[in-house]
């Protein structure tokens, strides 16, 4: 039987930090609301010429290079983005090309803050199909592009980054299980109401949220699909090395922590510092804690995606 195992990670953020005092001047909000409502204290914003394939190829080169393998060896990319380059080509050909590789399947997914969990079961079935043998799975964005920066009730949520793994097909098990949902009747509570028609754009360019209904909702599904991942692979809480979930507000981190039961100490936590950054937030949460040696071989985290659609999922992943 074959499975897919993450044999590398990589992430990349821009250089320009933008903290809570720095919006403050131009914003009515100040650093001890942000922390208090949301644990932000800070978040990296792109320049305004890089885009999410441009955050997405420094993030790439380091999850190939940890992984030692060669981008000749890629037989599938897949990018989770919501801010894509272009309306087409997707950015996974985009960022093919600026990989400098050639004929291998490349194509975007859209599941919003579960990109990235949707890339991983796609690439993870792509490979126990047989149908692929290396991928490499990216989320990345350039959100602060989608916010309305005077307004305070979400732009201050949010930033930009991108993270990588490569996924390699293995006789031993790395993801062991994958849950993903989505139930487009609350799309309203979280969205992006606009598009390119006729040459103009047609709604709203901007983000718009309710910010304590995603809040509910949230807290709700991440416990559901943590409890369904796990089951599907006959584990429990006890056996979670790390929890990595989308990295939204660190109350909703809490919550979910609490309700799993699971100790706090085995959170994986980067909100603080790079706020929430869609699809790109649990790789580059998983790769920030892969290189500082938290996660190790042998153990088991669980990676959990939830965001616009509504969408939400999550990956058992052994390492
Ligand atoms: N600074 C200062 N005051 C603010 C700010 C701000 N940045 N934003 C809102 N306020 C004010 C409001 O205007 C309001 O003022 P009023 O009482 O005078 O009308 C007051 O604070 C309370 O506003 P609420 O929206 O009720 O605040 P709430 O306690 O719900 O906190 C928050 C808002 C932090 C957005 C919360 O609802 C939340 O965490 N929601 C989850 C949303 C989230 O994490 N979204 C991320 C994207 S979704 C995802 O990734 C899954």
């Amino acid at each position: 039987m074959i499975h897919s195992r993450i044999i590398g990670t990589g992430s990349y953020l821009p250089v320009r930090v933008v903290t809570n005092d720095e919006l403050s001047r131009t914003l009515d909000t100040s650093d001890e609301w942000i922390r208090a409502r949301t644990g932000i204290r800070q978040r990296h914003i792109a320049e305004p010429a890089q885009t999410s394939s441009d955050l997405a190829l420094p993030a790439s080169r380091a999850a190939l290079e940890a992984a030692e393998v060669d981008i000749g060896e890629v037989d599938l990319i897949v990018v989770a983005t919501s801010t894509p380059d272009f309306v087409f080509p997707s950015t996974a050909c985009l960022l093919q090309a600026k990989l400098g590789a050639k004929s291998c399947a490349a194509f975007d997914v859209q599941a919003v803050c579960t990109g990235f969990v949707y890339a991983l079961a796609t690439a993870d079935n792509f490979i126990r199909a047989g149908q692929a043998r290396t991928a490499l799975v990216v989320g990345t964005e350039v959100f602060s592009r989608i916010l309305d920066w005077n307004d305070r009730g979400t732009c201050v949520l949010f930033g930009d980054g991108a993270g990588a793994v490569v996924l390699r097909a293995d006789a031993r098990p790395g993801v062991h299980a994958t849950v993903l949902h989505a139930d487009g009747s609350h799309a309203g509570i979280l969205s992006v109401p606009g598009n390119v028609c006729g040459g103009q754009i047609v709604g709203s360019p901007f983000l718009k949220m309710e910010g304590q209904a995603v809040f509910k909702f949230a807290v709700r599904v991440l416990e559901d699909a943590a409890r369904e991942a796990l089951a599907k692979c006959g584990l429990g809480v006890a056996d979670v090395d790390w929890l990595i979930p989308h990295q939204a507000n660190m109350r909703i981190l809490d919550a979910t922590a609490r309700k799993l039961g699971l100790p706090h100490e085995k959170l994986i936590v980067t909100v603080d510092r790079h706020a929430n950054t869609s699809a790109a937030s649990v790789p580059l949460a998983l790769d920030e804690a892969v290189r500082d040696g938290r996660v190790c071989a042998g153990q088991k985290v669980l990676l959990e995606g939830v965001g616009g659609g509504f969408t939400w999922g999550a990956a058992l992943v052994e390492f």
